[in-house]
């Protein structure tokens, strides 16, 4: 190290300190008072440096001047004032810099039925090889969450909804490495995966209920519900009362080894499992925990409202008073108060959510739940939690309610069911919106081909989370089901009533069974149309349904704070039309306004008379018909055809 001297000498501090008379040891002001030790002791060309400070006297000599006492001040109201400012600065800039989004609430929800969407093995059944040879195609139509009905071990009775084993994957889609490199790749991805939680009922192939049902001196004698006949003649007509299955006939069951019935909700092969039972709770939070663990990021919970039933099983469930047909085996006709959403259920799902749900929920990590109930729009959204949170939200299929029985819409209806929602949700939650799944026919043949587009643009400008059923971006229709494919069995044998016609295989390409399997046969047939609706065909037109859906994907994305949680104001709304502005809470973001006829005939309207914030004219950013896309239109003289819809910035 270079030794050279810091020779901080009176003269190079300057004249005012050296001129500074000596104190008593004689040194003074300009010798310093720092010994910079810079080199080895004894070294010969060591400096010494010295430096001496001002007295006490010298110090409070000038300290007094006013010169000193004013800037002294001034230094420290600065200081304070600055504080403050930093303070208010940092207040405003948390106040106002909008919160991230949860993941769940900006999310485009796509739902897989696995049997269906991709074959890879060609035994006509789709798998999860399959599905992840499509994940590409997730990120082509823009959506961020996929929710995968049943994939667990089952004899498959009802279709998945029937688990033998809630802890293997059915050999039909796959195993469990399978599962896992599905997982993992959709993750990988940046998307979110939901699974089916199936609480309600078991399969009666369950090894619970293998056990249950052989004698009532065994550990899994009460997993299930039973209860003796309700008579002393031939036990098998003495069910213990008058419950109803929801597809029709008795809800009991008769096991000849406990001499007792079973209570099954839905089909005999799914006896209901008995949530009074501690030991049943501790195997689903397992059951919960194992998934959870894995990486899954939610649940659907499946027939939430079943859970409970009475404990007295001697009670009839009384006429329903709103029935007008005359079959007395008929669910509607009971009234169902003693089988559904009986006290406790809600409880249930609130104790899941804080639970396993809340506990596997980390940041960036939050683990979703949404429930599926079939009710009145009051009980359905009673499932987000009154006081204590359950569901993120409920899965709203009341809203499938906008086509009526003749197959139409209107701007009435429609409005009636979006605010019937959202009056009856507890404030500020995320409202939710579905105008198909698999337990319900697909929304373009509900509605007619012709409004499909349509359907797309208010589902996808809706405030809240969609969810949208496969292959409805296509505008898929269901299949025809007659007697000799027929194979839902709740159904009963009677193909208009079955589920089977939504959910035929994806249609992929023009090629043999759409693309979807290179087998010879697919589980049900591919829908006759598939040659022109597929998503070959269909990605190459720019002005196809498809499209159009992608279209409106990611103008969600790009606008998050306008879409799925900013405001929404009607403008016109009647038999036909139904339009409403879209706008952020906070300034700074576009305005929207989206316009929809579901009438029959074309509807000219002058929206800018209707609300005196529009401006004149807007330009077309969606256009259903992917037609009119950048065009300048007036707003008081807009024309809109039969089934067309548009999203215009104002
Ligand atoms: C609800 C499912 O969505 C449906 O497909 C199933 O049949 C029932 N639960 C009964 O398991
Ligand atoms: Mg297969």
């Amino acid at each position: 190290m270079d030794n050279k001297a810091y020779t901080y000498s009176g003269e190079e501090i300057g004249h005012e300190l050296a001129d500074v008379p000596a104190a008593d040891d004689g040194t003074k002001a300009g010798d310093i008072a720092v010994k910079i030790d810079d080199g080895p002791e004894g070294d010969a060309e060591k400096p010494t440096v010295v430096y001496i400070g001002l007295t006490r006297e010298e110090l409070l000599e000038y300290s007094d001047k006013t010169g000193w006492v004013v800037a002294r001040w001034t230094i420290l109201i600065l200081l304070i004032l600055g504080w403050f400012g930093i303070l208010a600065g940092a207040t405003y800039i948390m106040v106002s810099t909008p919160r991230c989004l949860p993941w769940w609430q900006t999310a485009v929800f796509y739902q897989v039925y696995p049997r269906s969407f991709k074959d890879s093995d060609n035994d006509g059944i789709g798998d999860m090889q399959g599905i992840e040879d499509k994940l590409d195609y997730f990120e082509d139509i823009g959506v961020q969450a996929v929710w995968m009905n049943p994939m667990y071990k089952t004899p498959g009775v009802d279709f998945g909804y029937d688990v033998s084993d809630y802890y293997e994957v059915d050999s039909t889609f796959g195993d469990m490495a399978d599962f896992d490199r599905l997982l993992l790749t959709i993750k990988q991805r940046g998307m979110k995966v939901l699974l089916d939680y199936i609480p309600n009922h078991s399969s009666h192939h369950h090894a619970w209920f293998n056990e249950s049902r052989l004698s009532v001196n065994n550990d899994y004698k009460s997993h299930y519900i039973w209860a003796d006949p309700s008579c002393t003649g031939n036990p098998k007509d003495c069910p213990p009362n008058n419950w109803l299955s929801v597809w029709g006939g008795s809800a009991w069951e008769y096991e000849e080894d406990r001499n007792q019935f079973y209570l099954h909700q839905f089909l005999k092969e799914q006896p209901d499992l008995n949530w009074r039972n501690d030991d049943v709770k501790r195997e689903f939070e397992e059951i919960m925990d194992f998934w959870l663990k894995k990486g899954v990021d939610g649940f659907r919970v499946s027939a939430v409202q079943h859970l409970l039933e009475t404990e007295d099983y001697s009670k009839n469930e009384l006429p329903n008073p709103e029935y007008e047909g005359n079959d007395t085996e008929e669910y509607n006709s009971l009234y169902h108060n003693l089988t559904k959403e009986y006290p406790g259920v809600h409880e249930i799902v609130q104790s899941w959510r804080s639970g396993e749900m809340d506990h596997y929920s980390t940041t960036g990590a939050y683990r979703f739940l949404t429930v599926e109930a079939h009710d009145s729009v009051d009980i359905v959204t009673s499932y987000y939690g009154v006081e204590r949170e359950e569901a993120n939200f409920p899965h709203n299929l009341n809203f499938l309610q906008i086509v009526d029985e003749n197959g139409s819409g209107s701007g009435t209806r429609v409005k009636h069911h979006i605010d019937e929602w959202k009056e009856k949700m507890p404030e500020g939650s995320h409202p939710n919106f579905v105008l198909s799944n698999h337990d319900n026919s697909r929304i373009a043949t509900r509605i007619g081909a012709g409004y499909a587009r349509l359907c797309h643009v208010l589902l996808l400008t809706l405030p809240g989370s969609p969810t949208i059923y496969y292959g409805d971006e296509l505008g898929m229709e269901d299949i025809e089901i007659t007697q000799d494919i027929l194979l839902d069995p709740a159904a009963k044998g009677d193909p208009a009533k079955s589920r089977d016609g939504a959910r035929s295989p994806m249609q992929w390409t023009s090629e043999r069974l759409a693309g979807f399997s290179n087998g010879s046969k697919t589980w049900l047939p591919v829908h006759p149309n598939y040659e022109t609706v597929n998503v070959e065909v269909m990605e190459k037109d720019d002005q196809s349904i498809l499209n159009l859906f992608k279209k409106l994907t990611s103008f969600r994305a790009d606008e998050e704070r306008v879409i799925p949680v900013g405001e929404m104001d009607y403008v016109i709304v009647n038999e036909d039309i139904l339009s409403y502005t879209r706008a952020a809470t906070l300034s700074g973001y576009n305005r929207y306004l989206v316009t929809m006829n579901f009438g029959r005939g074309g509807s000219t309207d002058d929206y800018f008379e209707q609300d005196d914030t529009l401006p004149i004219e807007g330009e077309v950013v969606i256009s259903s018909h992917m037609d009119r896309n950048g065009d300048t239109v007036q707003l008081n003289k807009l024309f809109l055809q039969a089934g067309e819809a548009l999203v215009i910035k104002i």
